[in-house]
């Protein structure tokens, strides 16, 4: 059978499992609408997965703009989850039936292996070795959960308190295998597993057509890069966070900087502004017509040269920064050791923000999510000329995105980490000065986490 479709029909049988017998409307009544109305979203979500949301356009149709908040409405959520907890909570809500709720805690994890087996289409075996210990260890409270309830004595209040830890048994199962669970079913596949996709292996020579299709991009990118105020703000307030945590990241100038993948030049000619002795690099020759102009008219001198991130420019550099360049590598591991070969007694700054749906926490997810629902909702602005091809999506080990877990781990295995520990720090000025020039609905929500990992001296 279909993982998608018994995906479905798990959901369905765990609903009536734990509906039966029903107990009415009221609270009954509203968690099994809620648990319903969640197996039917989780299962239009996998009948869409393959489904690409609509490009913004500013011209698009009603129906357009329809379907593209349709989807996005139904990948919004972790409908499953949700539904495991409504269905938890009709349990609970029935008189005391052990053996009852350890069925549907089968049911309920055999539900969410199906889903992520069909979202991910990972081999059912392989996926089961993978989650042993976590099954294990849901396995074995809801065995407790069900034992205790079995104790006689139902109606002292010694039976009323293993009623209760019955049900805190049953709850940190669930807590102990949803969102552990869910937080791996998310992620996308490895680095090791996408470089296989694309043929390459870690530390292999970069194949000239990948940066020749990155280069193609950022070049015709150039021209719309700088209207997005994520990408170069110019609000007073924003620069001057911005200003604030370069000076706080970086030793005090005047000093030696490499701005790699310096793009149209935000960092660096915020930094060249602050009096430290600039060299811009970056392979897109069009990203760096930009750089040059913008130089030119404040008077800032600032180096300019075109280079791919994993052969910089030769000197003895004091620092080395970067800002939203490490997911589009093709190979970060060997940047970072070329770029530690240019400042070896200097420091490494790496400006990122959490973007993909990577290892975020489900609450970070959620917010990812109702950001893309609020774009929808919103007149498109201009961001980027189009996407990544899947092609070379598939060459990048980090397309997906970064999350700080990774880059710190990347850092502290290359030649960086032999000075000792990396350290990381969120942007919250930086988040702050976002935030308020948003509108009201992105404000709510909150700004895209900004952090930077620092190493080196
Ligand atoms: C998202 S933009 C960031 C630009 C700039 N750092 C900023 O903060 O606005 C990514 C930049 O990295 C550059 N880039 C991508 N891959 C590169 C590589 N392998 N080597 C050097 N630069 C690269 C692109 O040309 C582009 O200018």
């Amino acid at each position: 059978m279909k993982p998608k479709i018994a995906a479905l029909l798990l959901g369905v049988v765990a609903a009536g499992w734990a509906a039966a017998p029903l107990l009415g409307s009221g609270w009954p009544g509203f968690a099994l609408t809620v648990a319903g109305c969640c197996v039917a979203a989780g299962s239009l979500r996998l009948a869409l997965q393959d489904v690409p949301e609509p490009e913004e356009a500013y011209f698009a149709s009603a129906l357009e703009r329809a379907a593209r908040t349709a989807l996005v409405l139904v990948r919004l959520l972790s409908w499953e989850e949700i539904g495991c907890v409504a269905l938890l909570w009709l349990e609970v809500m029935h008189p005391a039936r052990p053996w009852h709720t350890a069925v549907l805690g089968a049911l309920l994890v055999a539900w969410l292996l199906t889903v992520h087996v069909a979202e991910s289409g990972t081999r059912a075996a392989g996926l089961l070795r993978r989650q042993a210990r976590i099954l294990a260890a849901g396995a074995c409270l809801l065995a407790l959960g069900a034992a205790a309830a079995f104790l006689p004595g139902a109606t002292s209040s010694g039976g009323a308190a293993l009623h209760v830890l019955a049900a805190i048994a049953v709850i940190a199962a669930a807590l102990l295998v949803l969102p552990g669970l869910s937080r791996r079913w998310r992620s996308l596949p490895d680095a090791a597993s996408r470089r296989s996709v694309a043929g390459m292996e870690p530390g292999a020579e970069t194949p000239a057509d990948v940066l020749g299709e990155v280069r193609g991009y950022w070049d015709a990118d150039a021209e719309t890069y700088d209207q997005a105020a994520d990408h170069y703000p110019q609000r007073p307030q924003e620069v001057a966070a911005w200003a604030a945590a370069l000076r706080r990241l970086l030793p005090e100038p005047p000093l030696k900087v490499l701005d790699m993948g310096a793009g149209t030049g935000f960092l660096s000619l915020l930094l060249a502004s602050q009096g430290y002795q600039v060299t811009a690099a970056d392979l897109s020759p069009g990203m760096l017509a930009r750089l040059r102009a913008k130089s030119t008219v404040r008077g800032l001198a600032i180096q300019v040269v075109e280079a791919d991130a994993e052969h910089p420019p030769v000197d003895d550099f004091g620092a080395v920064v970067e800002r939203h360049l490490m997911w589009t590598l093709p190979d970060p591991a060997k940047a970072l050791a070329a770029w530690h070969s240019v400042a070896p007694t200097g420091r490494l700054v790496l400006v990122e923000g959490t973007w993909g749906t990577r290892g975020t926490s489900p609450a970070e997810l959620v917010r990812q999510r109702a950001r893309q629902l609020a774009r929808s909702l919103q007149p498109p602005r201009h961001a980027h000329h189009d996407e990544y091809s899947e092609r070379l999506k598939s060459a990048l080990p980090h397309a997906g995105g970064l999350t700080p877990d990774e880059l710190v781990t990347l850092v502290e295995a290359s030649s960086w980490g032999k000075a000792g520990r990396a350290r990381i720090e969120r942007l919250r000025d930086v988040e702050w000065a976002m935030a308020d020039a948003m509108g009201l609905l992105d404000a709510m929500i909150g700004p895209q986490p900004r952090w930077a990992v620092i190493a080196g001296r």
